[in-house]
């Protein structure tokens, strides 16, 4: 039994919940009651003890009550230790349903997946400067995004058809986002629809916009996410052409399925399951993403957005200066997750380009290849305004539904609030270019 720690050296300084925790731990140790079912409730216990004890919630009791699969994936959601767990697990359930096809199509980057494995890779060669002797027990993480305050700075990106995962696609991740304070776009394309993933989050999420080439259809689109509170419409503009998703192709030739009952060609089939164009005349519209688009579109669409107008999908310096210049009033860094262009160039690699050239006029987020709370302090350091996850929250959805995607948040939650406190960033505010220092 390791030995009581002395309180004077503790970061924690309510005696009673050490008390207590100190007692639990004893309990925990003794071989009267170390058994794994009394060792598990105990972990739940500590575990669901309040955000004063995240010091100490690393605790050695947590992986003890795991039960794992006999294939070493987690059974549960509540038993993973950070985001990549959930990915094995999101495969699994996926592959139960004999749906290979879908598996492909979330994990898919274009051609080799190398722009894809770029954006996480590319965090290692950030260093964080840790700062020593500030009381940090006490962190806000919230941020203030035009006007309105999120919890957290992590957002859930905009992911189609989600419905693949979850019979209630987006109003299921709504609802694990809303709960923990986290904002959330809706795309265009997901099976549920803004007004009803709005209802579901709590507060209005933000709505993703694949305009098509039918202007009709774009103000309709927009009309529909306004009526139902959305106060900002993200426009992709990363989307011209095809594209080369060979892992998806790969997977697609497992695939047994009959698949044309859902993936019927023509595009008033494909949009036929997918809520947000529904009542909508789609008959003269050839192509979702609205290719062709130039800046005059971004004028004309900025002559009907009442809210905010962001663009995700910006890159570069050059191109954030333009959209200022058009009027835009913030920008999403994003690559698609690998998933446009296989450039290999990793979104935070040239997010300080980005913020430099709007010079703090509009805010910057960022998305691609979040997969720790250190990510996140990394990029929010470089200058980004929010941080954005895709895959890994599908990934809880994928394998356990509405729990899965809390674990997920909480996660990455935890691993946020931590990394602040050893960076001594008492708020959001707090971490700044710094903080980091680049490899
Ligand atoms: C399966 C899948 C579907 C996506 N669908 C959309 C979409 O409909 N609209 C959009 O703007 N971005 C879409 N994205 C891109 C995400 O919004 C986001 O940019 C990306 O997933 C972030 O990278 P990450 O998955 O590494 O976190 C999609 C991404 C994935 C993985």
């Amino acid at each position: 039994m390791e030995k009581p720690t002395p309180l004077k050296s503790l970061e924690i300084s309510d005696r009673g919940m050490i008390a207590r925790r100190r007692f639990l731990n004893f309990l925990a140790a003794s071989p009267l009651v170390a058994t794994p079912m009394v060792a598990s409730t105990i972990a739940s216990i500590l575990a669901s003890m309040p955000d004063r004890s995240l010091a100490q919630s690393y605790d050695v009791l947590r992986s003890s009550a795991r039960t794992l699969g006999p294939d070493g994936i987690i059974t549960a959601a509540g038993d993973a230790l950070n985001v990549f767990e959930f990915e094995p697990a999101a495969k699994k359930a996926v592959l139960a349903q004999e749906a290979p096809a879908h598996w492909g199509y979330l994990e898919s980057g274009v051609d080799g997946d190398v722009t894809r494995d770029a954006n996480n890779a590319a965090y290692a060669r950030y260093n964080i400067r840790a700062k020593r002797l500030i009381d940090a027990r006490k962190v806000d993480t919230s941020v203030k995004i035009f006007g309105e305050t999120w919890r957290s700075p992590i957002f859930l990106c905009p992911v189609s058809s989600l419905g693949a995962f979850d019979a209630e696609a987006g109003v299921t991740a709504a609802r694990a986002a809303g709960k923990r304070g986290h904002q959330m776009i809706l795309s265009t394309v997901d099976n549920a629809s803004i007004a009803d993933v709005s209802k579901a989050h709590g507060s209005p999420a933000w709505f993703q916009l694949y305009p098509t080439d039918n202007w009709a259809v774009t103000q309709a689109l927009v009309s529909r996410a306004e009526a139902a509170g959305c106060p900002a419409i993200v426009l992709t503009v990363d989307r011209q052409g095809g594209r080369n998703t060979e892992t998806l192709f790969r997977m697609r030739r497992q695939d047994q399925r009959d698949c044309s009952g859902c993936h019927t060609p023509g595009f008033a089939n494909e949009v036929s399951r997918k809520a947000n164009f529904a009542g909508i005349d789609v008959s003269k519209v050839t192509n979702l993403y609205g290719t062709g688009m130039t800046w005059s579109f971004v004028d004309r669409l900025r002559g009907i957005v009442k809210g905010k107008l962001l663009l995700k999908g910006i890159v570069t310096g050059a191109d954030a200066k333009e959209a200022l210049r058009h009027g835009v009033d913030g920008l999403l860094v994003s690559n698609h997750g690998g998933r446009a262009e296989e450039s290999g160039q990793a979104t935070i690699g040239v997010l300080a380009e980005i913020v430099d050239a709007v010079g703090g006029r509009i805010p910057v987020l960022i998305d691609g290849g979040v997969r720790r709370g250190t990510d996140v302090l990394k990029a929010l350091a470089v200058g980004a305004a929010a941080v954005g996850i895709g895959r890994p929250y599908v990934w809880g959805l994928a394998s356990f539904g509405e729990p899965g995607v809390d674990r997920v948040l909480q996660i990455l939650d935890d691993e946020f609030i931590t990394i602040m406190r050893q960076t001594g960033a008492l708020n959001v505010g707090q971490i700044t270019r710094d903080t980091v220092t680049r490899v």
